[in-house]
């Protein structure tokens, strides 16, 4: 094709893609480097916000990244806390940002283990950007698929057990319903930094039909223009949702 022809038509999905993120390798870039684990954490958080900066350019609708996991309490108390902290700044610094370009931001997670003055945070910022519809961040803290799946269950038997809920009428859409993510599509694709090859608890569900990408990129050197190049090989790949295409 030269380049004095019109561009082609965008595939459908662009523009409104839903993409998720497994943000990994902080610690090893910090490690590289000679520096404490929550440098590359810091770091991180600042490819984060230039990600989100980028996502209506990048035909990114739904933006969905793995903050914290449910098995991520294992690590030192320091580095937890850290990590805790860095989000609750994040919060606070980006707010006025995320007004500004149109960004919703939501929690996913089981929000009972974190620091009450956290959670308070997190429904504040929920609250100030609920206006808001360019892109949709959702971020996943103290977030593990499983648990996610056993809260849903819970409550589902809990509703059948009073009589809200009829066992026949648990379906697949039930179920979703019932997840922390039940106000977003499911992901058109999950990405994964560090060359780590493991989904690691998250979006089990969701993820069902989803394509993956594992880059060698470590989080703190994912640029949009790493995002741009893991799209393009995305956008190439035909996704078939078990039928047949001829
Ligand atoms: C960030 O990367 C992911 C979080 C849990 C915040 P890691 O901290 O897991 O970095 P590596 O895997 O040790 O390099
Ligand atoms: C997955 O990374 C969790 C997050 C990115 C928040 P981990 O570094 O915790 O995963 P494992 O331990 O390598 O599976
Ligand atoms: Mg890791």
């Amino acid at each position: 094709m030269s380049f004095d022809q019109p561009t082609p038509d965008l595939p459908p999905e662009h523009g409104n893609l839903h993409v998720a993120v497994i943000m990994d390798g902080n610690g090893r870039w910090a490690k590289n480097r000679g520096w404490p684990r929550l440098v590359g954490h810091r770091k991180g958080a600042e490819r984060v916000r230039e990600l989100v900066a980028a996502c209506p350019d990048l035909g990114i609708r739904h933006l969905t990244l793995y903050a914290f996991s449910t098995e991520n309490w294992k690590r030192t108390t320091e580095e937890v806390m850290g990590l805790m902290s860095l989000f609750a700044r994040y919060i606070k610094r980006e707010a006025a940002r995320m007004n500004r370009e149109g960004v919703r931001m939501r929690v996913i997670g089981d929000r009972s283990r974190l620091d009450p003055k956290l959670a308070g945070l997190i429904d504040w910022i929920e609250q100030e950007t609920a206006g808001n519809d360019t892109v949709h961040l959702t971020v996943a803290m103290n977030y593990g698929g499983r648990d996610e799946l056993s809260r849903a269950t819970r409550a589902i038997a809990r509703d059948v057990a009073e009589g809200r809920l009829a066992p026949e009428d648990v379906t697949e859409a039930t179920i979703s319903d019932y997840l922390d993510t039940s106000f977003l599509p499911d992901p058109d694709l999950v990405v994964r930094s560090s060359g780590e090859t493991r989904v690691s608890n998250f979006l089990l569900w969701q993820a069902a039909y989803s394509e993956y990408v594992f880059t060698p990129v470590l989080w703190p050197d994912f640029t949009p223009d790493t995002m741009r190049t893991i799209l393009d090989k995305f956008q190439a790949r035909e996704r078939r949702f078990g039928g047949v295409t001829v």
